[in-house]
């Protein structure tokens, strides 16, 4: 029987999943006794396909709403569709891989037109058509272009970290002291171990495979996440899409030895380096590998790094700019996917001759790189953590770029220092946090009144957030609205809107 108050901890049992909602919140329906409860709305986390029914542990029950976990799965849904992968488990990096892709691509597009709902309805005037035309309520479909779908689809992960741990659950009978792949989707104190990884290509899997079969070779412990203590400790493989370049990382604590004086510490990492040269000889692909001597007690995979093979960095070309990237280099993980969203980016922008660009929320700058390259007069790339933009000095040297600043700070605060100052741009291009965008700094993008805003959005929810900000405060109206399926079987969106002044 069901019981008539909810509280945390307690189990939602046989609880139908409806659709996504806001980034990663799945929606469904409590079906209650209690008249106060009955239909009262769940958010549930984790790991969901539309349709599937599944048990959830309450985590905090609020006025208007239930938030969950799931815990089980009791019926998977009709979506669902079997293959090859399945067996690979959920990761949280491949949720979706049972769901069609087609149906993972409507699902997106469909969230985000939900999101953007509230816009329809409550500022429908300010939308506009292509051609900048007041357009009807029932038009605002038309605002979305057709979503873009990943040019790859399968194994675009550019980067894998694998992780070196165990597996012991006396519930289920399990017993794994060797184990090199994922954490257990949920449980950080396991690890899982299958022969391949989906979402890399099959020379990432061959060479993550080698790496495996050496390392219980050498009779050396993996590294003991809740002790801190042992010694494997992580592969991370990088893999340039356009270049067809490898760079290696093998983790492991150095420290180990220190408690084991009867090893031969040099002895044994000899072994370890004369099996990486074996392999690069292996695998020419191979132009780069590094040991990191990691007794860091984070979970981190880079710390002192050795360079034992081959170059410092590989070479990456994206829509004709080079890119050096070293082990710590931050690169978008689906190079052919950053490709097209940096094309359509530039598709979008109307007027770009001689122009001042303001990048706000930089990274490594690569969106400022490819308008300082193609016809700006300046760029501006706004970003707040350094090492962000030790690559980006670099990678701007390489291409021989000189129209371009980048300035190491938060956002909010260089906009109110250079609208202070009164300066200028021509061109807003806002790349936010998944978080949020500060609140001070919606009232001054609008300030500098230019002709176009492009926002380029991670999460559905902020950026319906930001927009009904910027549609009531000032005069852009909505262009186009590009959905983007930049991580093909997991939840992640990315959606960029054209905003102009009417
Ligand atoms: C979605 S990423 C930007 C991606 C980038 N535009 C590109 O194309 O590669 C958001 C960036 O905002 C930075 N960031 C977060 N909060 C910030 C703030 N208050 N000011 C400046 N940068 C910030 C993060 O470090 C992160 O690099």
């Amino acid at each position: 029987m069901q019981q008539i108050w909810i509280k945390k901890n307690d189990i939602l049992e046989n609880i139908l999943i409806e659709k996504l909602v806001f980034w990663w919140k799945w929606f469904s329906r409590l079906k209650h006794t209690n008249p106060d409860l009955d239909w009262r709305v769940i958010f549930v986390n984790g790991g969901a396909i539309p349709g599937t029914i599944a048990n959830l542990r309450v985590l905090n029950k609020k006025k208007s709403f239930i938030e969950t976990q799931i815990i089980d799965i009791v019926k998977k849904s009709n979506l669902e569709i079997e293959n090859h992968e399945n067996k690979y488990g959920m990761s949280g990096w491949w949720k979706w891989i049972n769901i069609p892709y087609e149906v993972q691509l409507d699902i997106k597009q469909e969230q985000v037109k939900e999101s953007l709902n509230v816009l329809k309805n409550k500022i429908n005037p300010k939308i506009l058509d292509k051609d900048l035309e007041l357009v009807e309520k029932d038009k605002f479909d038309s605002l979305f272009l057709p979503i873009q779908k990943s040019p790859i689809i399968n194994w675009y992960r550019n980067k894998i970290e694998f992780s070196f741990w165990k597996y012991i659950s006396f519930k289920n009978n399990i017993e794994q002291h060797f184990n090199v792949w994922f954490h257990k989707q949920g449980e950080f104190s396991k690890v899982e171990d299958y022969e391949w990884a989906p979402l890399i290509d099959e020379i990432q899997n061959e060479i993550y495979r080698e790496i495996k079969k050496f390392s219980k070779t050498i009779w050396l412990p993996v590294y003991d996440q809740m002790k801190q203590e042992w010694f494997f400790r992580h592969i991370l493989i990088r893999k340039t899409h356009f270049t067809n370049e490898i760079m290696l990382l093998f983790s492991f604590n150095s420290e180990y030895f220190n408690k084991n004086i009867k090893l031969n510490k040099n002895e044994k990492i000899n072994i370890i380096k004369t099996f990486f040269l074996w392999l690069a000889k292996k695998y020419s692909i191979i132009k780069s590998i590094y040991l990191s001597h990691n007794p860091n007690k984070a979970d981190i995979c880079i710390w002192d790094l050795e360079l034992i093979y081959g170059e410092k960095t590989i070479k990456e070309k994206i829509l004709d700019l080079n890119f050096n990237i070293s082990p710590t280099s931050f690169f978008q993980t689906n190079s052919s996917w950053a490709e097209k969203l940096y094309s359509i980016v530039l598709d979008f922008v109307k007027e770009f001759n001689n122009i001042t660009v303001l990048d706000l929320y930089g990274w490594t700058g690569t969106i400022w790189m490819i308008f300082a390259k193609a016809w700006a007069k300046n760029v501006i790339s706004v970003e707040m953590v350094t090492s962000a933009s030790k690559d980006w000095e670099k990678n701007a040297e390489l291409n021989w770029l000189s129209n371009i600043k980048f300035v190491n700070e938060k956002v909010e605060d260089f906009l109110e220092q250079y609208l202070n100052n009164w300066n200028k741009a021509d061109l807003l291009i806002i790349d936010p946090p998944r978080a949020w965008m500060h609140p001070n700094a919606l009232p001054n993008i609008l300030k500098f009144n230019t002709n176009q805003i492009i926002y380029v959005s991670c999460n559905p929810s902020t950026l319906a957030r930001d927009l009904w900000y910027i549609l009531e405060k000032s005069d852009y109206k909505i262009q186009k609205i590009q959905v983007m399926d930049m991580f093909p079987h997991t939840h992640h969106i990315e959606t960029v809107v054209s905003l102009v002044k009417s």
